[in-house]
């Protein structure tokens, strides 16, 4: 109870912004004394919220500290479904797996997942995700579409068109997209997605879209190898930015693009997608579980799988594979 009027009041003063909010309007909103908003605030500032009260105009917010957790975020969303229900821990191994054990108890969709940290981070193809405290988005949302099998790949396109979106919006960086699911700015690694399925042969339970993006991290948070292939929000462009705007801004575009997806299909998408891609028509190199392959990116199909013309003129369909620049 507590929590929540906590929670109302500062969505009250994150809305109201430069506008002070009066004493009056938060305890009629609110239904709870003057002094109990005293208390609220008290407890926001060691919160580290720096919150101004001036007599006869109220309350507004200076500045916040930046956290992910469920109060920052929720705050800030505006969407319908996604992000509805959030679960935030400190430090996780990964949230991945967290988002999968929910999953299976059957958390609805829109379920997000989100750490400060994570002690054992997980990329593509078995690789190692490095998630330092406090400085990037880690987090895992469920989504439970009902669509076939070997059309799952679209959603990782999907949130990579989303998260593109939203770090424009949030910061005016502009960042390409690397088949499939790594997002770069300025040819370096800001952010990677694992798609993870849990499915029966022809029926798909939930799809959890693993989102790792490097926000405030710095050049020395990355070990000296991820260094020269990664990069951040902060390094590029100068400013911090809080984390809680860009996961509210994040979950907003998935919102609208998924739905979209829903009732239109990947049309709209695939466009999009093209429109920020890295690497079509340029010459890349690919390595799948099989073989090497280079040749020209030349786009996607419909189910979102690229094509690579080989030197011999050979169309090949990649479906999952590393790619070389
Ligand atoms: C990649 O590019 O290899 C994908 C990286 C995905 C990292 C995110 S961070 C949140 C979620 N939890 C994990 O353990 N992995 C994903």
């Amino acid at each position: 109870m507590e929590g929540k009027m906590r929670q109302h009041l500062l969505q009250m003063l994150i809305e109201n912004g430069d506008t002070f909010v009066s004493g009056q309007q938060i305890s009629d909103e609110l239904n709870c004394s003057r002094t109990a908003i005293w208390k609220h605030i008290t407890e926001l500032r060691k919160e580290g919220y720096v919150i101004e009260a001036v007599q006869r105009k109220g309350y507004r917010i200076v500045s916040s500290p930046d956290r992910v957790t469920e109060h920052e975020i929720s705050a800030r969303l505006k969407s319908d479904v996604l992000g509805k229900n959030i679960v935030y821990e400190e430090s996780v191994k990964s949230t991945q797996e967290i988002a999968q054990k929910l999953s299976y108890e059957q958390k609805p969709e829109g379920t997000l997942v989100v750490a400060d940290e994570q002690t054992g981070g997980r990329g593509r193809l078995g690789r190692p995700w490095q998630s330092p405290k406090g400085t990037g988005i880690w987090m895992s949302l469920i989504l439970r579409p009902e669509i076939p099998l070997q059309k799952t790949p679209q959603l990782t396109l999907l949130a990579a068109v989303s998260v593109t979106k939203a770090i424009y919006k949030v910061t005016g960086l502009h960042a390409e997209i690397k088949w499939p699911n790594d997002i770069l700015i300025n040819g370096k690694k800001t952010v990677g997605i694992l798609t993870e399925l849990q499915a029966e042969s022809d029926r798909v339970h939930a799809v959890i879209i693993g989102i790792g993006l490097n926000v405030n991290v710095t050049v020395e948070d990355f070990n000296e190898d991820v260094r020269k292939i990664a990069t951040s929000l902060k390094i590029e462009s100068g400013n911090e930015t809080k984390r809680a705007d860009l996961i509210a801004a994040i979950l907003e575009e998935i919102e609208v693009l998924y739905r979209e997806y829903l009732n239109k299909g990947f049309g709209l998408i695939k466009l999009l997608w093209e429109g920020y891609a890295h690497s079509i028509g340029r010459r890349i190199k690919v390595r799948t579980a099989s073989q090497q392959l280079e040749g020209v990116a030349k786009g996607i199909t419909d189910e979102g799988i690229l094509l690579l013309e080989d030197d011999n003129g050979k169309v090949h369909s990649i479906y999952s594979a590393d790619i070389e620049i």
